[in-house]
């Protein structure tokens, strides 16, 4: 069968240009699912020039059977990133069984700190997207290194840790996938904050659809969802969904598609909270994060996301020196 495009993408051929900084499992499968959306070409950069070159050229062959458009160049040379409107970043190293995510803070502020400073440098407008781990703290990292307005930085977690909900509620309930709406709160850790109150399917909350018991154990779950495949995988950690997310929230940005969902933003007093990035429901549009809400939560909920949101602050001066 030909591959002649036939959805060839012609306004934004070109035009538009998505940097992924990494281009190890999240890096690229981000860049995979950012090229079959045929949204922008992208650049692949990884400190491995020949590692994101021979990435980028797999991919770049797989448009013909796939019948994706645009280009897909591998690099490690910060230049080619000039002119991205938006940049995924997801270098660094990621968990071994046995690790938490906090384990990893030092050798990937490093990698942060080169990263970003390369990013301040040849695409000093972009929306920066950070995918690194531990990622709440990671993102602040960024957002100082940049020095670029808060919302114009913001990290990867809620799509991600929601989407885990959704499959288990979906798994619970023998629903669709596409049928739950799941919010999941807080930072990207041990600390996160499943909020059933505000997770639906087919609009009803679950807390009309299961017992507490349920809920209880599948929020469990969630919170963990992370070191489950970690264990699993016995090298490395989760890519596949971690890369969907990040490249869904790079299209928002992109095609400032105003999509509501959770992400690490920088509170300036929201929820009780200031001067550290924290997951809380936000609009995502072309200037980054444009509006963040604040839901009504019970005291347990708010003490949650406040705890989480404590730990992460300690932790920037504790061990970053912030
Ligand atoms: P990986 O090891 O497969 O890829 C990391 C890539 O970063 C490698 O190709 C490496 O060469 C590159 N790299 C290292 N230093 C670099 C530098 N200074 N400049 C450019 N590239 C550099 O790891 P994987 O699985 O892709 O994970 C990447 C990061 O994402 C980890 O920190 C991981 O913990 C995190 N992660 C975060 C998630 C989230 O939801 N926020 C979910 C999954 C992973
Ligand atoms: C995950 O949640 C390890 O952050 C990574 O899969």
């Amino acid at each position: 069968m030909s591959g002649y495009k036939q959805e060839v993408n012609i306004v934004t051929r070109g035009r538009r240009k998505i940097a992924v900084i990494g281009a190890g499992n999240v890096g690229a499968t981000c860049a995979f699912v950012l090229a079959q959306m045929k949204i922008a070409d992208i650049v692949l950069l990884d400190i491995y020039e020949g590692f994101a070159k021979g990435k980028a050229l797999d991919m770049s062959q797989n448009a013909n059977v796939l019948n994706y458009d645009g280009s897909i160049t591998g690099t490690a040379d910060y230049n080619d990133i000039a002119g991205a409107a938006v940049v995924v970043v997801t270098s660094g190293f990621p968990r071994q069984p046995g690790m938490t995510r906090e384990d990893l803070i030092g050798k990937n502020a490093d990698i942060v700190s080169q990263v970003g400073t390369g990013i301040k440098e040849h695409a000093p407008d972009a929306v920066v997207i950070v995918v690194t781990n531990p990622l709440d703290l990671m993102t602040y990292h960024m957002q100082q290194v940049t020095g670029f307005p808060t919302e114009r930085v913001i990290g990867q977690a809620g799509v991600l840790d929601s989407a885990r909900m959704a499959h288990f509620i979906a798994l619970e309930l023998g629903c669709a996938e596409e049928d739950v709406s799941p919010m999941v709160l807080g930072g990207h850790g041990d600390t996160m904050v499943p909020l059933p109150r505000y997770t639906t399917v087919g609009g009803i909350p679950i807390t009309q659809l299961m017992s507490q018991e349920r809920i209880d154990a599948i929020s469990a779950r969630t919170a963990s969802g992370g070191g489950e495949i970690v264990k699993l995988l016995e090298r490395g950690s989760a890519f596949y969904a971690p890369g969907s997310a990040a490249a869904i929230m790079a299209e928002s940005v992109l095609n400032d598609r105003k999509r509501l969902i959770p992400a690490s933003c920088f509170l300036t007093g929201q929820y009780g909270l200031d001067d550290v990035y924290i997951g809380v429901p936000c609009i995502l549009g072309s200037n980054g994060v444009e509006r963040i809400f604040e839901l009504e939560l019970t005291d347990d909920e708010l003490s949650s996301l406040q705890g989480s949101g404590e730990f992460y602050k300690k932790q920037l001066v504790d061990v970053l020196g912030y």
